[in-house]
């Protein structure tokens, strides 16, 4: 039916001025509703902006109704079990909302949202939320946040308390599920590098498994060689080349530093010289609000990173600064758009901004939802073209009164 073609991913939302929805078709659904205070400029890139808000912490326990997935369009290839793109890949399962990860397995939809695969991690292991990161079509790279059993006297801990995770990477095919590479930080990094240290309402205080100390926060993974992104450790990429994994330290010119980092991505290489995009967080605390907040900067921000892989100094080619002093203490994310825009996401923020190459803002909205509530967080958002096919049928409702009728439809 080619009625079809004008559905939309529930949580897609076309970058123009009007976008609090209400779908008269389902009014049962909670699309978010965005509260634009730069309307788009006639240069936005094209393609829907995808979003994934949920409802900050304090009221969780009675808004789950929203979409919930990490919004992210991660391969454009056809694989054997599907007839489009794969697009939507979803992890699904526990949540530790205190300290930020996530145990479960990830799901790939194809353009029906139909699931074509389920992958687990290898080794035993349970799949983190943070990333599921497709590599040229064929393999993907999940973290693993693995509680382990350490003396961690050295690093002023209590004899009770002996619990660190073991910020795991692996490459798994994604046709097979088999497992071709792992990285663990802790054969690597040493626990002394975390600038948390073990304790109570920062990164875990050690005591049980559940409570482990998350020295190294592992939340992006990028390959090129492969490179990654480790939250609290401050590094700004690590190189690993199979069969084993090497970790260098940065220095940062002025400006090019970063802070509790998320969505470190490579973007291009010449030899030594690699250009690297992230969303510096420059700020940081336990979701729960308990503890110390750490601020780095005045407010979060996207940069491009120029990084020379011989003497590990970065410069700072663009950085793109929130309109409103955004400074999120948690999540984010950067997006090099084709037209060389880029999308910035203010992660615990709840906002999202679309810039031109040079910084300047050319879009922002807020999430605010009537129905998330306050607070309203989203752990990523980007744009990209997107054309759903779902197999399901459009919900069609008709309003009339004595002048006519109008049909409304959705399709989900
Ligand atoms: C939209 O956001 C701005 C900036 O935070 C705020 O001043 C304004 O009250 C918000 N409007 C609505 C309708 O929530
Ligand atoms: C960090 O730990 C390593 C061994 O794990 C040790 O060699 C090094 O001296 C420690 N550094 C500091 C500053 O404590
Ligand atoms: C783990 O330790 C934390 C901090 O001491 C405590 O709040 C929590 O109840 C413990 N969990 C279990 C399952 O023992
Ligand atoms: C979407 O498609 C248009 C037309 O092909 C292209 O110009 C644009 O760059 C695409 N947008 C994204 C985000 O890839
Ligand atoms: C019907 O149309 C008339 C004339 O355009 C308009 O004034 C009126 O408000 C409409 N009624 C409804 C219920 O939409």
């Amino acid at each position: 039916m080619k009625l079809l073609k004008l559905t939309q991913l529930l949580t897609a939302i076309v970058g123009i001025t009007k976008a609090d929805w209400q779908f008269r078709s389902r009014p049962d659904l909670a699309p978010p509703k965005l509260n634009i205070t730069n309307p788009a400029s006639h240069d936005v890139e094209k393609g829907f902006l995808i979003m994934a808000p949920f409802a900050g912490l304090l009221d969780i326990t009675h808004s789950m109704h929203g979409p919930r997935v990490d919004a992210d369009r991660t391969s454009s290839a056809t694989t054997a079990t599907s007839s489009g793109p794969v697009t939507d890949i979803t992890p699904s399962g526990d949540h530790n909302s205190a300290y930020g990860h996530g145990h479960g397995h990830t799901t790939t939809m194809d353009q029906q949202y139909e699931t074509i695969r389920e992958l687990r991690a290898g080794n035993h292991k349970l799949t983190d939320k943070h990333k599921f990161h497709v590599i040229d079509e064929k393999t993907a790279l999940i973290q693993i946040y693995q509680p382990v059993p350490r003396d961690l006297s050295a690093y002023s801990a209590k004899r009770e308390q002996q619990w660190i995770i073991d910020a795991v990477f692996q490459e798994l095919d994604i046709e097979s599920g088999k497992l071709l590479f792992e990285w663990s930080s802790l054969a690597h990094v040493s626990p002394n590098e975390s600038v948390l240290p073990v304790t109570e309402g920062q990164a875990g205080s050690g005591y049980n498994s559940s409570d482990a100390w998350d020295y190294f926060h592992i939340n992006s993974v990028d390959k090129d060689g492969e490179g990654i992104s480790p939250r609290v450790t401050h590094a700004l990429c690590i190189k690993s080349t199979a069969p084993t994994a090497r970790y260098y330290g940065v220095s940062a010119a002025k400006g090019a530093e970063s802070c509790f980092q998320h969505h470190a991505r490579f973007k291009s290489r010449d030899g030594e010289e690699e250009v690297i995009s992230l969303y510096d967080n420059s700020a940081h605390s336990s979701e729960s609000g308990s503890g110390k907040e750490i601020h780095t900067a005045p407010t979060s921000c996207g940069k491009i990173v120029h990084l020379n892989t011989r003497t590990w100094k970065a410069t700072l080619v663009q950085a793109f600064y929130p309109p409103d002093d955004l400074l999120s203490k948690s999540q984010g994310s950067m997006q090099l758009l084709p037209n060389g825009n880029a999308v910035v996401n203010w992660g615990s923020e709840g906002a999202l901004t679309e810039f031109r190459a040079d910084g300047t803002p050319i879009f922002h909205a807020y999430m605010d939802s009537g129905f998330l509530g306050e607070g309203v967080q989203d752990y990523r958002a980007f744009r990209y073209n997107w054309t759903g096919l779902p197999n399901e049928e459009p919900a069609i409702v008709c309003l009339g009164d004595k002048n006519g009728s109008t049909v409304y439809m959705s399709g989900n």
